[in-house]
């Protein structure tokens, strides 16, 4: 029996809901280059009780100085300048959440917004300071922080440098002036380029920019001329994301008036397809459905979210995933900080912490994000990464046997082969459509496991207490 449409579309969205900013905005990364400290070996089975020591670091940077039109991320304009306050916060809940979790070593740190390049660099090297204190941060260990590329985030970029911060995503999501009106930004063009340069000058080969397509009026020549303007000035990682229109922005109202009218659906799909192709025809490897890097220049924090591997997430309406080993937890916590920045600082001052909601995770559920979010990356989930979560059921186990999934082998948009489990260059494109399929049979196989072992549980039972 077939899953319905709206259980499937829920297990999607559960499994999505933490990891929003790797979906369709990027999420970030994981390394050999962290200093050659992480290795799949200490990162522990999931499901045993022995556990996971190490974890990634999102800082959540809640203020912007205006809302751009489309966005719907957790973010206030600030009434007064309470950075003081929020950086003590930060410290204090970093410091509170890394003691909850006992991880040893914090892998990597990723600063989001809201627009961080708004905090005090002063702010960025205490939180560091933070981690350094409960846990090891290798100097090597990836800290990448977003930049809004307007004069004053430029002009930061140095002493974010000193603070600890090695590695920059600029937003510059476009380069037509026109198009960042619409869309609320508050820089021109120039202003972003100028902001990459000066970017590299500091970090070369570990600067990223973020780009959205699909936005209203754009046509998919503009696209391709935009596109080769910023493969001359780029360095070696790029994101690009699909403009989603998103409820309650000033975007949303716009559309649903008529007074903006978005691309077409097959408009947008021919504006990615030409993206992916241009940028492999430049030396770039697409290493996820948004992500793509030369020179192995991969965003590591991004890639442990894709990995499925634990993270901390501190600040006003952070997400994280983790153990909280040092309250005696053994499960995996799907957790997310209170949302409000007022009510968040007043939370941490009074109790270390501004966590407002946390689920267990069953193991389905852990299963299912594993899956949704490994099938994001181009290597998809190999066997071995697998057996990390699911040591009982393989992926020819899980996934063999479905006639859907057949389907889907033999029309090329997936393999399973002795790697593992992938979508073909097709097929990642239409990922969101595939996904269902492979929910659905990993649903069922776990449950059939379930009740075996339940069932041979009650055997065992009844053989060694017959009455
Ligand atoms: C939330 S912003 C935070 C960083 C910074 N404030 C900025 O605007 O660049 C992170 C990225 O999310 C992406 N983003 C935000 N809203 C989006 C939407 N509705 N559709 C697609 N991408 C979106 C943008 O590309 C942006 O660079
Ligand atoms: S600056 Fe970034 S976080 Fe702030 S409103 Fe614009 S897109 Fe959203």
């Amino acid at each position: 029996t077939k899953l319905d449409r709206n259980t499937v579309t829920r297990m999607i969205k559960h499994a999505l809901h933490a990891a929003r900013r790797a979906f369709s905005p990027g999420l970030r990364c994981f390394s050999e280059a962290s200093g050659g400290e992480i290795s799949e070996d200490v990162f522990e089975r999931a499901g045993s009780p022995r556990l996971t020591k190490q974890a990634s670091l999102y800082v959540h940077w809640p203020y912007c100085l205006r809302r751009c039109s489309y966005c719907n991320f957790n973010k206030y304009i600030p009434r007064e300048n309470n950075d003081p306050m929020m950086t003590e916060c930060l410290q204090r809940e970093t410091e509170t959440l890394l003691q909850l979790s006992q991880v040893s070593c914090i892998t990597s740190v990723f600063f989001g917004g809201g627009t961080p390049s708004l905090a005090h660099p002063s702010t960025i090297a205490a939180v560091l300071e933070s981690v350094s204190r409960r846990a090891y941060l290798s100097d090597k260990a990836e800290v990448t922080l977003e930049v809004n590329p307007t004069p004053v985030g430029k002009s930061k970029l140095e002493d974010y440098c000193r603070a600890g911060v090695n590695r920059f995503s600029i937003g510059v999501q476009s380069l037509q002036d026109g198009d960042l009106k619409i869309l609320g930004r508050d820089h021109s063009p120039h202003q972003a380029l100028q902001t990459v340069e000066e970017a590299r000058r500091l970090c070369p080969g570990r600067v990223s920019v973020d780009v959205m397509f699909g936005r209203p009026k754009q046509s998919a020549e503009s696209w391709e001329n935009e596109l080769s303007e910023l493969l001359r000035v780029c360095d070696d990682h790029v994101s690009l994301y699909q403009l989603t229109l998103e409820r309650g922005t000033q975007l949303f109202k716009q559309v649903l008036g008529g007074e903006v009218t978005m691309p077409a659906e097959d408009v947008t799909a021919e504006m990615y397809q030409c993206a992916r192709r241009t940028l492999h025809q430049h030396g770039f490897l697409q290493y996820e459905v948004s992500n793509f890097a030369r020179h192995k220049a991969v965003s590591h924090h991004n890639t442990s979210y894709w990995k499925g591997r634990q993270y901390i997430g501190v600040g006003p309406g952070a997400h994280g995933r983790f153990v909280p080993r040092g309250e005696g937890g053994v499960v995996r916590e799907a957790r997310t900080q209170t949302l409000e920045p007022d009510v968040w600082i007043r939370e941490v001052q009074q109790r270390g912490h501004g966590t407002r909601r946390r689920i267990q995770l069953s193991h389905l559920e852990l299963l299912e994000e594993v899956l949704v979010m490994g099938m994001r990356m181009s290597k998809g989930i190999n066997h071995k990464h697998w057996e990390l979560f699911s040591p009982q059921l393989g992926l020819h186990e899980v996934f063999g046997t479905s006639n859907d999934i057949q389907e889907l082998l033999q029309s090329g948009q997936l393999i399973l082969d002795d790697r593992g489990l992938r979508c073909s260059w097709d097929g990642l494109a239409l990922l969101d459509s595939i996904l269902p399929a492979l929910l659905v049979m990993l649903e069922r196989q776990i449950s059939q496991r379930l009740q075996r072992d339940h069932h041979a549980d009650g055997q065992t039972k009844r053989i060694s207490n017959p009455q």
